[in-house]
């Protein structure tokens, strides 16, 4: 039952074409010179606007080399914007001002500004591949959590490390639901089984007989030998008090998308997230079996708007957090289904 959350989205992840529709519209910006437009988010539908100051500027070219979406030429000895190359424009990903040691080119637009470039701190400094590995291999799904309540300050060191994720085309339209706190997480807990209890009828017999012809036979399968008994164990055990959804965990974010954003990206935030939580001590799990059912039909629109969840979207994670109950003394190695080396 605990292996839950996987198995639900591979049974209610029915809809792929959003990320076919996001992969081409990223390609569309290597290769068509024909249009030109803006890539619209849900929080900018502009271009953003490149600014060079010759005085400061070199001539380098390392900006145009660095550049993604073909929009700046040295010209004259100085950095210098292409105009009618690019489809979308500059979409502010930041890279030209990351580049410029001089300072000389700036991004504003798209929710960015010339002071979001910083400096760096010593690469002698960064995590080695030797300090990862430890932290990865001691993580484990956590389930079991002691009393302690997770600081404020920890939960906005592991969103300003899930803010750096990457994202298929800037700005991120991740959008994170903290619930801080074990009475916040049991209480949104207990709404969804409640939710899932008024959706029921899903595995019910007369439905699962009716579906039968169109779903086929895997799909019946898995909605009788696996969703039906998922969802009696997580309304009936949360009806006993036993919480097998969200674990009573004193700390859980919701990483969700928009109608607009890669699939991928609240899943990468997410993993960001968890690693965060890990490096400060925490344990952590994520869990796959809410996202799907919140997505789709009126109540689940209900239950997102009561919930303040302002998006349907394609992925979605939930990850808890919490101080650890159990301490595991040892690694479980783990393995791909596959590595082919093409
Ligand atoms: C995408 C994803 C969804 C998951 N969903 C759930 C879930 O809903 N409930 C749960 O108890 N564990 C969930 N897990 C945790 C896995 O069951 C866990 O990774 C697995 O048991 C392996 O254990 P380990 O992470 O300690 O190696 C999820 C993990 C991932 C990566």
């Amino acid at each position: 039952m605990k292996a839950a959350g996987i198995e639900c989205r591979r049974a209610l992840d029915y809809g792929r074409m959003g990320s076919v529709i996001f992969e081409l519209k990223k390609s569309y910006i290597y290769f068509s010179k024909f249009f030109s437009m803006s890539i619209p988010t849900t929080r900018t539908k502009e271009d953003a606007v490149i600014s060079i100051n010759v005085e400061l500027c070199t001539g380098c070219g390392l900006c145009v080399k660095a550049c993604c979406s073909d929009m700046l030429k040295i010209e004259n000895g100085k950095a210098a914007e292409l105009y009618g190359k690019s489809v979308f424009n500059c979409i502010a990903c930041g890279h030209c001002m990351a580049i410029c040691s001089e300072g000389a080119i700036t991004i504003t637009g798209r929710t960015m500004s010339p002071g979001d470039v910083f400096d760096l701190s010593s690469a002698a400094s960064d995590a080695t591949y030797e300090q990862l590995m430890s932290l990865y291999s001691r993580r484990r799904s956590v389930r079991k959590f002691n009393q302690k309540t997770v600081e404020s300050e920890v939960i906005e060191k592991i969103l300003a490390a899930a803010r750096t994720a990457p994202m298929g085309l800037p700005p991120s339209d991740v959008h994170v639901l903290v619930l801080h706190g074990r009475e916040k997480v049991t209480a949104f807990t207990k709404d969804f089984a409640q939710f899932l209890k008024s959706m029921k009828y899903l595995v019910s017999g007369w439905f699962l007989a009716m579906m039968r012809p169109f779903w086929g036979k895997a799909t019946d399968e898995m909605f009788r030998n696996f969703m039906r008994p998922l969802f009696d164990n997580y309304i009936g055990e949360m009806e006993k008090g036993n919480n097998y959804i969200t674990y009573d965990a004193p700390l859980a974010m919701y990483f969700y998308g928009s109608p607009y954003s890669d699939p991928a990206d609240p899943i990468v935030a997410a993993t960001y997230a968890m690693h965060a939580g890990e490096a400060l001590g925490l344990g952590t799990c994520m869990l796959g079996a809410i996202h799907p059912f919140i997505q789709r039909g009126k109540k689940a629109e209900q239950f997102r708007k009561v919930h303040g969840i302002k998006y349907k979207s394609q992925e979605g994670l939930f990850v808890i957090f919490g101080y650890h109950d159990l301490k595991y003394k040892k690694g479980v190695k783990r393995t791909f289904a596959d590595e082919t080396f093409a």
